[in-house]
C-alpha cells in the first residue's frame, strides 16, 4: 500500500514505501536497445524494448517510470497508441501478451545538477543509475528484479566525444554521415549478461586510458582499462594494480573469475557517491581512482584498493546475483563490504596489519553506525519502509551488514575450520549455484550459507539470527565475571539488552557470538574448558549467546583470570564488564588479541574522560588539567617505546577516541566540554611524553622510497602523530624548535603524506607557522583537485579555538576554489565542518546551526542526495544540552518548514523530528 504522508513537494510526493508490499511486476523486460545522441542541452533517447506480460500475476495495465523526461513519441508494435501520464508513471492499457514498445525522449544533462541520470561533468557525459537513476533516462520499469540484455548505440560528436563507452562488449563504430562534413561518431556496445536498469551505463568524453590485459586462472584472456582526463594518466598505477589484485583474490577465496573480456574503470569529479559498480564499467568518484605519491597519502591508496575492490566484487555479489527489492540492499552492499574488508586484509603480509585493519573497520562502525542506530534515522539491515532509498545507502546497511555477513562466517567454523572460512566459501558456492543470474533476498543469501554448512550453530539457529536484519539498535551485552577459588571455577555470565528504536518497542534476543580469552597473571592464555567438557582448548573460543542472559563457567583455574571478551570484535555489540583498571593495563600489555589489547586503552582512556566531563561541568572556570592519570601515561609511554608492536598498532593505540565516540557514552552530550576534555588530554599526552615523542619521530621518520604499503605508512603514521604532539608540547612551552622543523618537513617532504601530515601537525597546534604553510601548499598544489580537497577539509576540521572556525568556513566558501555544485568540495568545506568538526559546530550562539540550516536549503536545490546527507548532521540534537538541544530543533523545524524540500532531505527532518 502506498501511503501519502505529506502533499508538499514537488513531483511524486512523499509516498511511505513498505516491504511487505512488494508484488512482482506485471510486465518483464527482455530486451532493451537504447540509441543516444548525446547533446548537453539536449540528448535524444530511443528506447526499443521487447516486453512479454507475467503470466504469475493477474492482468493489469503496463507503468513506466520516468523523471524529468520530454516524452516525444511512444509505439506499440510499430504503431501510434494511446497512454496516458499518471503523477510520474507512462500508463499502458490493453496490451498484447508480447509486444515490441518504443519510446523517444529527449533530457537536458547540461541541467542536471542531481548528478542522477545522465550528467555532464567537465564537458563528459556519464550515468549513475542506481538506485532510481535510469528512469531519468528513459521510461523503464526502473526496479531491481527486471533484468534485460541491452544494445546501446552512442552517437556523438567525433571530436568532442572521442571516447563512447557503454556495458558489455564493443561490437561496432566508426564515423557517422549525418552530421555537418563528417564530425559525428559512433559506437554499439552489447552485453552479453542481463541486468538490471540501475547497472545501466554510459560514458562520453575526452578521455585516455591506461589498459592491462591479463590471463585468468582458467586461461581466459581479459583487459582491464582505467580512463581519466587528459594529464591524469600518472596517477592509475594504484588503481589498476589494486584491480589485478582483486581479480585474483575473487578467484583464489571463492573461485569466482572475471566473466567480461573487457572491465573498466572510468574516473569522475563529480559524483554523488565513492563509486559505482555497473556491468564492466564501473564508474568512480576520482578520489578513489587517482593517487601517486606526491598527490595522495597512505590512507587514499588504502581506500583505492578497498573501493576498486568494492565495486569489483560487485561484479558477483550485487551484479550476478542483485536483489529482489531495494530493502534487500545489504543483500549486496553488506556481503560486498564484508568481501572488501577481506580482501584488504588478506593483502596483508603480516597478522599485525590484518589486526590494524580490522581495528580501522571497528573504529569506523563505532563512531558511525552505533550513533546511526541509537538515532532518529536507525533502521534494520532490511529495513521495512522508506520515503528516498537514497537515504538508505547508510553505515548501518554497509557496515553493520558485513558484520552480520561476518558473524555467519563465525558461525559456521568447526574444528577444522576455526574462523569458519571454508564453510563461509562453502555457502557462497550454494548461493551462486540457487541464485545465479537472479534477484533474490537476504532469507535466500542467509539460507544458502546455513543449508552449506547443516551441522553449524548458524544452520541451529538460522530463525533467531536473522534477527540481525529484522530489529534495528544496537544490543549491549553486560558480563559479569566470578571467580569461586574453592571449586576453581570462573562463571562468566552474560546478559542482553537492546534499546528501543523507531516502530521497534520491544526486541527479542540477539544470536551473539562472543570470542573470548582468559588472561592468568603472567599475561598468558588460560586454557579454556566449560563445566561439561572433558577437555580444555588452548586459546581463543567462541561462545554463543542466544538467551537474554546466560552463564558459562570455567574450570580447573588456580587463580582468578582477567577475561579477554569479545576478542576480534566478533558481533557489533556494546560490551559491557566492571574492569578495573588494573585488569585493564594488564589486558593493554599481554592481551594476545590485537582488538582487546587496544579496545583495552581505549576503556582507560574513555573512562578517564567520561570523569572528566561530568565533573568539568562543576568547574567554576570549565577547564580542566590532569584528566590522564600516571598509570595510563606510563602505559602509552611503553606502547610507544615496545620492541615488537609495529608503528601502525602504536598509532591506533596513541589515538584517542574521537568526540563523536565519547559523545555516544553520555546520556547528555555538551559538546564543548568533550572538546575541551579531549583537548586537554591530547595537550598532556603531548607534554608528559615529549621525550618519547622525540624518540618516535627518531625511529620512524625515514621511510626510505615511497611505497604504501602497512608497514612504512605505519611508521609515516607515528611520525606525524609524534609531529602533532610535538607542536602541541610547543604551545605551551613556547619552543620553536619543533615547529621548525615540522614546517622543515613539510617544504622537503617526498610523499604527500609526510608533507601533509607535518601540514596537519601545524595546523592542528594553530602555530603561526600554519598560516605561511597552508598557502605554500595551496599554491604548490592549486591544479590539483583532489589536493585542494584535502586543503579546505583540514581548515574546517581544525580544532576549533575561541569559535575561530565558522567564521573561517565562511571565508573559505568566498575561496574562488569553492563551488557548492561539486561534491567533493562542498563536503570538503560543509559536510567536514558540520559532522567532523563538533566543538566548531555546536555553538553557545547557534550560529553553527543556522549556517548549516542554511546551506541544506541551498543545497536541496541542486543536489538533494547531497543535501539529505548533510541534513543529518543533527540526528543526535535529542542528546544535547542545553541551549545547545533547542536551538538545534529549530533548525531543524526551519529547514522542515519550506515547502519545496526533496523527499530526501524532506525524510531526514522529519525523522528528525520524530514525526
Ligand atoms: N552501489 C554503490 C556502491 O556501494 C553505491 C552508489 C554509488 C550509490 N552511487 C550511488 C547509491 C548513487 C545511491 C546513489 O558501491
Ligand atoms: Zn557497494
Amino acid at each position: 500500500m502506498l501511503q501519502m504522508i505529506d502533499d508538499r513537494g514537488t513531483g511524486p510526493g512523499a509516498v511511505v514505501i513498505n516491504r511487505a508490499d512488494y508484488l512482482a511486476p506485471a510486465y518483464w523486460i527482455d530486451s532493451v536497445d537504447l540509441c543516444f545522441d548525446l547533446d548537453p542541452a539536449k540528448t535524444r533517447v530511443l528506447n526499443k524494448m521487447t516486453l512479454r506480460r507475467n503470466p504469475d500475476v493477474p492482468a493489469q495495465p503496463l507503468k513506466l517510470d520516468g523523471e524529468e523526461l520530454n516524452l516525444a513519441r511512444v509505439l506499440v508494435n510499430g504503431q501510434g497508441t494511446s497512454f496516458k501520464i499518471e503523477g510520474s508513471q507512462l500508463v499502458l492499457c490493453d496490451l498484447p501478451d508480447a509486444f515490441e514498445l518504443e519510446i523517444f525522449t529527449t533530457t537536458c544533462p547540461s541541467k542536471n545538477t542531481k548528478l542522477m541520470g545522465l550528467y555532464v561533468s567537465n564537458d563528459s557525459f556519464f550515468t549513475q543509475c542506481e538506485a532510481e537513476g535510469f528512469r531519468r533516462i528513459t521510461y523503464f520499469l526502473d526496479r531491481p528484479d527486471v533484468m534485460a540484455s541491452y544494445s546501446v548505440t552512442l552517437r556523438a560528436d567525433k571530436a568532442k566525444y572521442p571516447v563512447l563507452l557503454s556495458n558489455g562488449n564493443l561490437v561496432a563504430h566508426g564515423p557517422l554521415e549525418d552530421g555537418a562534413n563528417g564530425a559525428r561518431h559512433f559506437a554499439k556496445w552489447v552485453d552479453p549478461h542481463k541486468k538490471p536498469s540501475y547497472l545501466f551505463a554510459l560514458v562520453a568524453g575526452q578521455l585516455v586510458s591506461r589498459e592491462q590485459r591479463i590471463t585468468s586462472r582458467a586461461g581466459k584472456e581479459h583487459v582491464l582499462q582505467v580512463y581519466v582526463r587528459p594529464g591524469d594518466l600518472d596517477k592509475t598505477e594504484h588503481a589498476m594494480v589494486s584491480l589485478m589484485h582483486s581479480v585474483a583474490w575473487d578467484e583464489a577465496r571463492f573461485g569466482l573469475g572475471l566473466d567480461l573480456e573487457r572491465f573498466m574503470i572510468v574516473a569522475t569529479s563529480d559524483f554523488n557517491m565513492g563509486a559505482m559498480e555497473n556491468k564492466g564499467l564501473n564508474i568512480f568518484n576520482t578520489k578513489y581512482v587517482l593517487a601517486n605519491q606526491s598527490t595522495a597519502t597512505d590512507i587514499d591508496f588504502s581506500n583505492i584498493e578497498s573501493v576498486v575492490g568494492h565495486e569489483y566484487f560487485h561484479n558477483w555479489t550485487g551484479n550476478r546475483i542483485t536483489c529482489r527489492d531495494w530493502f534487500q540492499l545489504s543483500l549486496k552492499e553488506g556481503l560486498t563490504v564484508f568481501r572488501d574488508q577481506e580482501f584488504s586484509q588478506d593483502l596483508c603480509a603480516e597478522p599485525s596489519a590484518r589486526a590494524v585493519k580490522r581495528i580501522e573497520d571497528v573504529r569506523v562502525l563505532r563512531t558511525a553506525q552505533f550513533p546511526e542506530d541509537a538515532g532518529p534515522m536507525a533502521h534494520p539491515v532490511r529495513p521495512d519502509s522508506y520515503i528516498e532509498i537514497s537515504n538508505f545507502y547508510t553505515v548501518t546497511i554497509y557496515e553493520k551488514g558485513a558484520e552480520v555477513v561476518r558473524m555467519m562466517q563465525t558461525l559456521v567454523a568447526s574444528i577444522n575450520d576455526p574462523l569458519g572460512r571454508d564453510g563461509f566459501a562453502r555457502g557462497m558456492t550454494l548461493y551462486f549455484e540457487r541464485h545465479d543470474g537472479h534477484a533474490v533476498t537476504c532469507d535466500d543469501f542467509a539460507q544458502a550459507i546455513a543449508d552449506a554448512n547443516p551441522m553449524s550453530d548458524l544452520a541451529r539457529l538460522l530463525p533467531q539470527f536473522k534477527r540481525w536484519y529484522a530489529q534495528a539498535g544496537t544490543p549491549r551485552v553486560e558480563a559479569l565475571g566470578a571467580y569461586d577459588a574453592t571449586a576453581r571455577t570462573y562463571t562468566l555470565t552474560l546478559s542482553q539488552t537492546c534499546w528501543p528504536t523507531p516502530g521497534q518497542p520491544v526486541k527479542e534476543p540477539f544470536v551473539i557470538p562472543v570470542g573470548l580469552g582468559l588472561l592468568g597473571i603472567d599475561g598468558q592464555d588460560l586454557p579454556l574448558q566449560l563445566a561439561d567438557e572433558p577437555s580444555a582448548i588452548a586459546g581463543t573460543r567462541t561462545v554463543v549467546l542466544t538467551q537474554a542472559s546466560e552463564s558459562f563457567t570455567f574450570v580447573n583455574l588456580d587463580a582468578e583470570p582477567v577475561p579477554s571478551i569479545l576478542r576480534g570484535f566478533t558481533a557489533p555489540v556494546v560490551l559491557e564488564f566492571g574492569y578495573t583498571d588494573a585488569q585493564l593495563l594488564h589486558l593493554l600489555a599481554h592481551d594476545s588479541d590485537p582488538f582487546n589489547r587496544w579496545e583495552a586503552g581505549q576503556r582507560l582512556a574513555v573512562t578517564s574522560a567520561v570523569n572528566a566531563i561530568k565533573s568539568i561541568a562543576t568547574n567554576a572556570d570549565g577547564t580542566c588539567a590532569n584528566v590522564l592519570n600516571d598509570a595510563y601515561l606510563g602505559a602509552m609511554r611503553e606502547v610507544l617505546h615496545h620492541p615488537t608492536l609495529d608503528s601502525a598498532f602504536k598509532d591506533l593505540v596513541l589515538t584517542l577516541p574521537s568526540e563523536t565516540y565519547l559523545a555516544e557514552q553520555l546520556d547528555v552530550v555538551d559538546p564543548q566540554h568533550i572538546h575541551a576534555v579531549r583537548e586537554a588530554m591530547r595537550q598532556q599526552l603531548a607534554t608528559a611524553l615529549k621525550a618519547d615523542w622525540e624518540a618516535a619521530y627518531a625511529a620512524n621518520h625515514d621511510t626510505g622510497a615511497y611505497t604504501p604499503d602497512p608497514e612504512s605508512s605505519g611508521r609515516r603514521a607515528l611520525a606525524g602523530m609524534a609531529l602533532t604532539h610535538l607542536c602541541l608540547a610547543a604551545r605551551t612551552s613556547g619552543d620553536a624548535v619543533w615547529p621548525g622543523k615540522t614546517l622543515q618537513r613539510f617544504k622537503d617532504a617526498g610523499n604527500m603524506t609526510d608533507r601533509f601530515n607535518a601540514l596537519a601537525a601545524l595546523v592542528s597546534s594553530s602555530h603561526a607557522l600554519a598560516d605561511q604553510a597552508l598557502a605554500l601548499f595551496h599554491a604548490m598544489f592549486k591544479d590539483e583537485a583532489l589536493v585542494i580537497d584535502k586543503w579546505f577539509s583540514l581548515q574546517t576540521s581544525a580544532p576549533d579555538r575561541g569559535g575561530n572556525i565558522l567564521p573561517a568556513v565562511k571565508q573559505l566558501m568566498k575561496h574562488a576554489d569553492f563551488s557548492l555544485k561539486n561534491p567533493n568540495r562542498a563536503r570538503s568545506v560543509i559536510s567536514t565542518f558540520c559532522q567532523g568538526n563538533p566543538a566548531g559546530f555546536h555553538r553557545l550562539d547557534a550560529a553553527g546551526y543556522q549556517f548549516w540550516c542554511e546551506r541544506v536549503i541551498e543545497l536541496d536545490a541542486i543536489n538533494p542526495q547531497v543535501a539529505a546527507r548533510l541534513a543529518r548532521a543533527l540526528d543526535r540534537w535529542s542528546k544535547l544540552a542545553e541551549p545547545y538541544r533547542s536551538n538545534a530543533r529549530q533548525a531543524i523545524t526551519r529547514v522542515a518548514a519550506r515547502s519545496d524540500l526533496s523527499k530526501d532531505t524532506l525524510e531526514v527532518v522529519t525523522r528528525a523530528l520524530g514525526q
